[in-house]
């Protein structure tokens, strides 16, 4: 089962993970109250299950509440390949310097774990996989061993993240990794992980997929459905 983004936010912010605030809402009045509770400048972003949101259109930045209620309204009942949006999320706009990615993703083939991280995140994360692959590191996580601190930092290193970041971007990974463990996810994918101006990480969005047959053992997975 796929999870909206603002779920993935929600379970973010669970476990730990650094985000900023974000509220759903299916109206363009509750876009507007979402973002005056908010202050400052705000992002509507269409709540569909599928990628590439941003480049449909479907991720704007509004300067006000007033903003808020007509960015909402042009991008509520919009299609997103073939998926119509009945929900926004309001989320509180961040100051980005630099977008990066990071995946952890089950890799049924191998029975194990794949991490994926790279500096070069964003909306164009597919094309750097295709057409620079060196950009974008690739290591197998043995699921008896898991995602230390001393791990997350060779993954890190190897994804080519500037020293100033690596321990905040470690630290997100491993909390990464908790969060997928305990929550049986075959997916957390986070791009962008933004480095914001004043210098903190944050996940800007976040797809997650759960494990279907694991169900049962998450009361809560069964709110998301
Ligand atoms: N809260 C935010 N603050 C500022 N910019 C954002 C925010 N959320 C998204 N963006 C920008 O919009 C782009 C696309 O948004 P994203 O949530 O990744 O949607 P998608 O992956 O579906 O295109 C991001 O790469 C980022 O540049
Ligand atoms: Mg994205």
């Amino acid at each position: 089962m796929d999870l909206f983004e603002y779920q993935a936010r929600d379970l973010f912010e669970a476990h730990g993970v650094p985000v900023l605030k974000g509220a759903v809402a299916t109206t363009a009045d509750q876009a507007r109250t979402a973002a005056a509770s908010m202050g400052g400048k705000v992002v509507v972003k269409a709540q569909v299950k599928v990628g590439g949101r941003g480049k449909a259109g479907g991720v704007k930045l509004a300067e006000n509440p007033d903003d808020a209620f007509a960015k909402a309204e042009a991008i509520l009942g919009m299609d997103i390949k073939g998926h119509t949006v009945h929900k926004v999320m309001i989320a509180q706009a961040a100051p980005i310097e630099s977008e990066y990615y990071l995946a952890i993703l089950l890799d049924r083939a191998n029975r194990s774990f794949l991490v994926m991280a790279s500096v070069s995140g964003g909306m164009d994360i597919e094309e750097v996989a295709h057409k620079t692959p060196e950009k974008l590191a690739k290591v197998n996580i043995d699921p008896n061993v898991g995602i230390s601190q001393a791990t997350a930092l060779d993954i890190v290193r190897k994804g080519g993240f500037p020293a100033d970041v690596e321990a905040q971007v470690a630290d997100v990974l491993v909390t990464l990794w908790k969060t997928f463990v305990s929550e049986d996810a075959t997916l957390v994918e986070v791009n962008p992980l933004v480095k914001t101006s004043d210098g903190r990480i944050i996940a800007l969005d976040g797809k997650v997929t759960l494990d279907d047959n694991a169900e049962f053992r998450h009361e809560v997975a069964s709110s998301f459905s």
